[in-house]
């Protein structure tokens, strides 16, 4: 049990800056569109409205400066801060992507695509910060267990907070 408990504290601590880009953009985005509006060859939008340059790099920043504060806290600088720099950007074009394959298979903005929302985010950031540090393959599979209970929690709690349109 303590050692179920020790791994998803150390996966928590692994993945935070990647949820935290990932949260980010709800709070701070808005403004222009990535893809300014722009149609795809199926005449759908590329992302859509709700993926801004704003949400993008403030996810990007946010994320990143956690990392940082991780850094800072444990005397490892240099590596948390570049983790926390691939697992926000990876993140975030994890969720671009998703918003890219929703408006090609005709799901408009805000609608949900169970599995897509919750866990694309997740692979690219894991991807992304393969070259800085491989996490063990139990830390990886936690993290694909609890990312999206989490993620559902976050997005219902920030629903009822008034801060998102929709509880998923
Ligand atoms: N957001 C943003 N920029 C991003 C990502 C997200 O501004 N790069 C903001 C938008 O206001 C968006 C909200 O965060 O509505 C929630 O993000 P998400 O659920 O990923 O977007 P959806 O609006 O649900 O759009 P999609 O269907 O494309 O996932
Ligand atoms: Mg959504």
């Amino acid at each position: 049990m303590t050692n179920v408990l020790q791994l998803i504290g150390s996966a928590l601590w692994f993945i935070l800056p990647a949820y935290v880009a990932n949260a980010t953009p709800v709070l701070l985005g808005g403004g222009v569109a990535i893809d300014r509006g722009r149609l795809f060859w199926d005449k759908r939008p590329i992302f859509g409205s709700g993926k801004t340059v704003r949400g993008f790099v403030a996810g990007v920043i946010a994320g990143s400066l956690v990392g940082g504060l991780q850094g800072i806290l444990t005397g490892q600088l240099h590596a948390r801060l570049l983790l926390g720099l691939t697992l926000s950007i990876g993140a975030l074009l994890g969720d671009l992507l998703g918003s890219f394959i929703k408006r090609r298979a005709g799901i408009p903005r805000g609608r949900a695509a169970p599995g897509l929302d919750q866990l694309g985010f997740l692979v690219f950031a894991l991807l992304f910060a393969l070259p800085v540090e491989a996490p063990n393959w139990r830390i990886v599979l936690i993290l694909f267990l609890i990312t999206p209970p989490i993620h559902l929690g976050t997005n219902f709690a920030g629903y009822k907070l008034g801060l998102k349109n929709r509880p998923y």
